[in-house]
């Protein structure tokens, strides 16, 4: 998207929340990989399928600085309902937890380090929300596993999905985190259990709706 239709964009939606404005900024300036941050239009998108969604239990896996696992808990419907999110790099820890105190919302968010595969068998819960943004190299495992945990009737929605528009270019294909997400656009297409459309926001986001069972 070219730059002035984005500001167009973002002084037409709702104003960034202070405390994420802040964690977007200490991303940039702390954290070579700051593009991983959701950010303003992202954010605000998120939060409000959140509100849309009214889940009471949301699983995030790839915290990263926090900033999607605090859009999402905004969006619940009220303080007993939570997020668990899974960040497998513990160096994020002190940053995350840091600005979740700072958040009137972090007190929703429970963060767990480690290996988003082996922990979320462990948090023993069922979702009705899980937002899928780690190792693209792993969205079809994070797929496989979470569904196991998705109540029927919940959402799944996953980030990256477009991967800079590799996913339609030849040369790009032999790279292990484009034929990640290929994989996993493939696979959930092909599953009869949900139903599946992809926005073209910022890096495509994939909305996922498990249906209910017969
Ligand atoms: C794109 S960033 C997440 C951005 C964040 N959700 C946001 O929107 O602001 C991906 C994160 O996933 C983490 N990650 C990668 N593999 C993981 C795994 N197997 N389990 C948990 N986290 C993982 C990375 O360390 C990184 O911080």
């Amino acid at each position: 998207m070219n730059e002035e239709l984005e500001e167009y964009i973002l002084s037409h939606i709702d104003v960034e929340p202070e405390g994420l404005a802040r964690i977007d900024h200490d991303t940039h300036v702390q954290n070579y990989y700051w593009h991983m941050c959701s950010g303003h239009l992202q954010g605000r998108l998120i939060k409000m399928l959140t509100c849309m969604i009214r889940p009471r239990r949301v699983l995030e896996l790839g915290t990263f600085s926090g900033y999607s696992a605090l859009c999402l808990a905004e969006g619940l419907p009220d303080d007993e309902c939570r997020v668990d999110t899974i960040e497998i790099n513990d160096e994020q820890e002190d940053f995350i937890r840091e600005h979740l105190a700072l958040s009137p919302y972090g007190k929703r968010v429970t963060l767990h380090i480690g290996d988003a595969r082996d922990i979320v068998s462990q948090l023993d819960a069922r979702f009705d929300l899980v937002f899928i943004d780690a190792n693209k190299r792993q969205y079809v495992e994070y797929y496989d596993l979470v569904m196991d945990y998705l109540n029927d009737g919940g959402f799944i929605i996953a980030d990256n999905t477009l991967w800079a528009g590799k996913v339609v270019d030849p040369k790009a294909q032999r790279e292990a985190q484009t034929r990640g997400i290929m994989a996993f656009n493939d696979h959930v297409k092909a599953d009869p259990r949900v139903e599946v459309v992809i926005i073209p926001v910022r890096d495509g986001l994939t909305l996922i709706h498990k249906l209910p069972s017969l």
